[in-house]
């Protein structure tokens, strides 16, 4: 393996084949300084800079809505809500949650269904973190918000910001999903939990311990969702029983 390769492996779990290694070089190259590519082999560490490089942040709000429709009405509001106590919200996580548009979709949703939630948002880069926690997009994302959802928007001149509402029931926090360590404060805590378009760019094993650790923050009976294009092998859904709705997969947690 490529040295650059395994350190990135070793460090985020992504596995970079040789054409998306051959581009990542000609990046780092030409966007950073010596400095810091030499603190990356030498120190193994990710500064922001390289950080920003090395992850993808393509994300867009309603993205694959039919999943997120299913999701709400099949499975939020017929077997999640119903079974958590009165008065407690439904808890969800958005693991590798880029810059936050899915987790404010999702808070659309609940809020859209008069369901209480609470929502933190994971990702392993500190700067779409940021991002996100400001709540401001640009004007031309508004394209992919469907109408009934604007009441929940501040709309500006260029730009539009979720509302402080929605914005005092999300967080969002650094985690790196191959990092045991890092979950340890949500054992059990979340009944349903996503990680789309981000186990793509993970190997087997990767996927494996990414998917291991989701699993330890999800009650027994909650719901694990990975992008509709993504296909989980049996060996990682072997916390879950596999529940399929108008076609789409959705995973269980039974242990
Ligand atoms: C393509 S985005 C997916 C965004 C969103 N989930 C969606 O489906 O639209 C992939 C995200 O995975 C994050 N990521 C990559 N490796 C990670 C890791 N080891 N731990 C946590 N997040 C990671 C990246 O920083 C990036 O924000």
């Amino acid at each position: 393996m490529d040295e650059l390769q395994s350190i990135i492996y070793q460090l985020t779990g992504n596995y970079y084949t040789k054409e998306r290694l051959c581009l990542l070089e000609k990046k780092l190259q030409i966007n950073n300084s010596a400095k810091e590519i030499d603190k990356l082999f030498k120190e193994k560490k990710l500064t922001k800079d390289i950080l920003n490089i090395i992850t993808v942040p393509e994300t867009k709000f309603f993205r694959e809505k039919l999943q997120l429709d299913t999701f709400m009405k099949e499975i939020v509001l017929k077997i999640i809500f119903p079974s958590v106590p009165k008065g407690q919200p439904v808890k969800v996580a958005s693991f590798a949650c880029a810059t936050g548009e899915e987790v404010y979709t999702l808070a659309m949703m609940f809020e859209a269904n008069a369901v209480p939630y609470q929502i933190i948002g994971f990702d392993i880069n500190e700067s779409y973190l940021e991002k996100a926690r400001t709540g401001i997009y640009p004007k031309r994302e508004m394209l992919d918000i469907p109408q009934e959802y604007h009441q929940f928007l501040d709309i500006k001149e260029d730009s539009f910001k979720i509302k402080d509402s929605i914005m005092k029931k999300t967080q969002f926090k650094q985690l790196n999903l191959i990092r045991k360590e890092d979950f340890a404060p949500y054992k059990e805590l979340f009944d349903a939990a996503f990680c789309r378009n981000a186990l793509i760019y993970f190997d087997d094993n990767s996927k494996l311990s990414a998917i291991r650790n989701i699993a330890y923050t999800i009650k027994i009976g909650g719901f694990f969702t990975v992008s509709m294009t993504e296909v989980l092998s049996r060996i990682h859904t072997q916390f879950f029983e596999t529940v399929k709705i108008n076609n789409i997969f959705f995973y269980k947690k039974i242990k």
